[in-house]
């Protein structure tokens, strides 16, 4: 396995770009390119195939609208994916065009998809301090918000129960650095409800539709540098505090969209490792939820960038999918084709951003072949 000690990177090591050559640094610190063939998988098997095989389950995200217009891309998607996550459709912007009315219309459709394609469905997701709709500013106030709270939450999780697999119940509700005690972010719900909304989020979806794995997901988590061990504390403490008061959170949504600039710098395989396990001894699950890997500053050559993020792809999973308590894996995007990388994160240079598994042209990239291999190597659950 000359390989997997190869890439087996200590905390020490490190990508770095010599000469305009990228090298791995392996823990005795000898300088070795990466080439393609560290990349090398067996056969031909769509990643669900793979994850299907270890317990695990592969998918990503998507707008409807894409798999409606691009018959190629469906395709493509259908074949990989085991899970689909709608990109929007089940956010309030899209569902709550009034506080007194639903628009399931797209999401529907995205489900009937799922269903007619033998793929599973989440939900994302109930509760976020973003894509609150214009009406919400006028409407909500201290004396209303629970009841608003709560009959969103059943009306669209009953709307949809035991269809999905699972639910983002809460999203993004840590940030530090806003100042609150135990690391709550300063959104809307902590200003009108205070704590408590996360858990009458947990205990409303709970008693409405018992069968979908209700989720806390949460972004940030990656790195071994303060603000992501902070956030990492914070989260753990969160997650806690919710068994305690007996709401019933099950599994911990790790978003991972990461920077393959801030690997080397940030990321800690044995500190990782060791915050997976931590929240393993919750007694909860871990699904890795929205994986993508931006290129921002990476050299604009394409066989040089595709390399850095496979290698941040694949130090990143080797590490995420030992520990059996992680049960999913979804990409945010399956083609570079459609990503909000494009928009969120581009590159200086403008050059068309390659985050995903797949190519723009819907082929495999080096990427694709990280996460296959990841996989391959992954323990079964
Ligand atoms: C993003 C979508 O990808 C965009 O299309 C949309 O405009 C904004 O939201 N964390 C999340 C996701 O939980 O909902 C976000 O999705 C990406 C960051």
């Amino acid at each position: 396995m000359r390989r997997r000690n190869f890439l087996g990177l200590s905390a020490m090591s490190g990508v770095g770009i010599f000469g305009g050559a990228h090298y791995l640094l392996n823990s005795c610190n000898v300088v070795k390119a990466a080439s393609q063939a560290d990349f090398m998988v067996q056969g031909t098997d769509p990643l669900k195939v793979r994850a299907a095989a270890k317990n695990i389950i592969y998918g990503a995200t998507t707008h409807l609208e894409k798999l409606q217009k691009d018959p190629a891309f469906a395709q493509q998607f259908v074949k990989e994916c085991g899970i689909l996550v709608p990109e929007g459709e089940l956010k309030w912007r899209s569902l709550r065009p009034s506080s007194t009315t639903f628009n399931f219309q797209s999401a529907d459709v995205l489900l009937q998809y799922c269903q007619q394609n033998n793929l599973l469905m989440r939900g994302h997701t109930l509760v976020w301090h973003s894509s609150i709709p214009d009406w919400f500013a006028g409407t909500v106030t201290t004396q209303n918000a629970e009841q608003i709270l709560v009959d969103h939450i059943t009306t669209v999780v009953n709307h949809y129960k035991g269809k999905l697999h699972s639910w983002d119940v809460v999203n993004e509700a840590i940030n530090v650095p806003d100042g609150n005690p135990d690391g709550l972010r300063t959104s809307p719900w902590l200003s009108l409800l205070g704590p408590r909304y996360l858990d009458i989020a947990f205990k409303t979806t709970a008693t409405v539709d018992p069968s979908a794995l209700r989720v806390y997901n949460e972004f940030g988590l990656d790195y071994g540098n303060s603000s992501s061990v902070q956030k990492r504390t914070a989260t753990l403490k969160l997650l806690e505090r919710l068994l305690n008061n007996g709401s019933p959170v099950q599994a911990l949504g790790i978003q991972a969209h990461i920077w393959s600039r801030d690997m080397p710098k940030y990321f800690n395989p044995a500190s990782f490792k060791q915050f997976l396990k931590d929240v393993a001894s919750l007694g909860l699950k871990i699904l890795i939820t929205e994986l993508d890997v931006a290129d921002v500053d990476l050299p604009l050559d394409i066989p040089s960038r595709d390399l850095l993020i496979a290698t941040s792809y694949q130090q990143y999973l080797d590490v995420a999918l030992a520990e059996p308590a992680v049960i999913a894996l979804l990409t945010w995007g399956l083609s570079d084709r459609y990503t909000w990388i494009s928009d969120y994160y581009p590159r200086s240079d403008g050059a068309p951003v390659r985050p995903l598994p797949l190519d723009a042209q819907l082929q495999r990239k080096l990427a694709w072949n990280a996460i296959a291999g990841a996989l391959d190597r992954a323990p079964k659950r």
